[in-house]
């Protein structure tokens, strides 16, 4: 596809997806927001700028706590949607106070920094399990035989989803994702629509059964929960444990083989990473900052802003670039060079305000984890085959990534 507007921002040009950088430098370059025409949104590159919309209380995830969508000017998304909706806008990625702040505070509790820090030892032992047996192989492909079962697993043991159940809540997640990014095809909406239906329905019998028969998973700690007598509804229940089982694993899986991808493209790091492994908390965040898992985000402007003398109205839509923000010359000294001993790194992956992840704890551990058991493991670790890219633009990911180990 041939640029859109006179810009190299083009989504959906697979040249674009692979390096997105230079394209996000020259918008930093033409100013602070720029109108995008082919998704009717205003796209915000800069890293002052991002940080700060994240914290305005003028924008939304969502406008359905104040507006109908008559009201906000916008359609009603297609009834035959309704199942990936009812699932999504129940969730509290996509709530905003009070209704955020109530099931915030409820699984907050279940993310302390001691419950995540308890599970540490669980989380590096399962690490080094995955990667002997990748090692006993001699490789294979380090995004399904290490990156996707650690997280899956962590998640799934956190919500006490039996080992026989979880094979479909990858496939699921990945069809349920697909909606996020930027005008999502029939096919895949299709797809959302029809694993929306059979995750609710997975999980509404689990929650039926963990009423019965309570465990000490976090689905029964959430059935169990009394917050000043504010319970979570049923719908809230199940998109809660779809929220996190889905967040839950897709951005560290990603984060993972990108990262991964990216120290085999420099050698002279990963060298210097190998002789000292005490760098790998900077080498987790700076990975993360490098090449950013969760490109952009949205947020709706539910009452007037301007940026640099640019009027927003309520009822436009804000296009968050976190891939660029992690890049910015203001902020960050040299961003395109990976440096694994960055002291400085105020990255904006796990986003901030109201919605920062609640996972991020957990996702440091379980990136530290899988990288010192790769280190320690596998210290000959080698890429077989050059990568393919994933055509998604939102959520950032390879097709896989095949290893050689000895
Ligand atoms: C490298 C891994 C991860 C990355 C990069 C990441 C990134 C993010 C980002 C950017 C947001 C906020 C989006 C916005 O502001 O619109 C978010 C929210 C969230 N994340 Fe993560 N995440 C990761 C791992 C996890 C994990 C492991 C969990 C759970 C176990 C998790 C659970 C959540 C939840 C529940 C929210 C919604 C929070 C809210 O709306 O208040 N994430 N994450």
């Amino acid at each position: 596809m041939a640029a859109l507007d006179d810009l190299a921002f083009d989504p959906w040009d697979p040249a674009f997806v692979t390096d997105p950088y230079p394209a996000y430098a020259e918008l930093r370059e033409r100013g602070r927001v720029r109108y995008f025409e082919p998704t009717n949104q205003w796209l915000v590159p800069h890293h002052a700028d991002v940080s700060a919309l994240l914290r305005d209380r003028r924008l939304g995830r969502t406008y359905l706590h104040r507006f109908t969508h008559e009201e906000f000017g916008r359609t009603p998304p297609p009834p035959e949607h309704e199942p990936f909706h009812t699932l999504n806008d129940h969730g509290m990625l996509d709530l905003e106070p009070p209704d955020h702040t109530r099931i915030r505070r409820l699984v907050s509790k279940a993310f302390t920094p001691r419950t995540v820090e308890r599970l540490g030892p669980y989380v590096h032992k399962l690490a080094r399990d995955l990667v002997a047996a990748l090692v006993e192989a001699g490789g294979g492909d380090l995004l399904t035989d290490v990156a996707e079962p650690l997280p899956v697993a962590v998640i799934a043991e956190m919500l006490g989803i039996p080992e026989a159940d979880r094979a479909p809540l990858r496939p699921w997640s990945a069809d349920i994702c697909g909606m996020y990014e930027l005008k999502p095809s029939g096919d895949a909406a299709a797809r959302a629509v029809r694993a929306s239906a059979e995750f609710s329905d997975y999980l509404r019998a689990i929650i039926a059964e963990r009423r019965k028969n309570p465990g000490d998973d976090l689905i029964s700690g959430l059935i169990a929960a009394h917050d000043e007598d504010d319970r979570l509804t049923e719908q809230e229940m199940i998109s809660t444990c779809v929220l996190l089982l889905n967040a839950g694993h897709e951005a560290t899986v990603n984060s993972t083989v990108n990262g991964w991808w990216a120290l085999f493209r420099h050698p002279g790091q990963l060298a210097a990473l190998r002789a000292d492994h005490s760098l790998v908390p900077s080498a987790v965040e700076e990975l993360l900052r490098y090449d950013t898992p969760l490109q952009l985000f949205e947020r709706w402007v539910l009452d007037e802003i301007e940026i640099d003398g640019q009027v927003i109205p309520r009822g436009a839509e804000i296009a968050l670039l976190f891939g660029s923000a992690n890049h910015d010359p203001a902020v960050f000294t040299d961003p395109s060079r990976l440096d694994l001993a960055r002291a400085d790194n105020p990255h904006i992956s796990f986003s901030a305000g109201l919605h920062y992840c609640i996972g991020a704890p957990l996702a440091r551990i379980e990136l530290a984890a899988s990288m010192t058991a790769l280190l320690e493991q596998a210290p000959a670790l080698r890429l077989a085959a050059e990568p393919k890219r994933k055509p998604n633009f939102v959520i950032r990911g390879l097709e896989g990534l095949a290893v050689e180990v000895g």
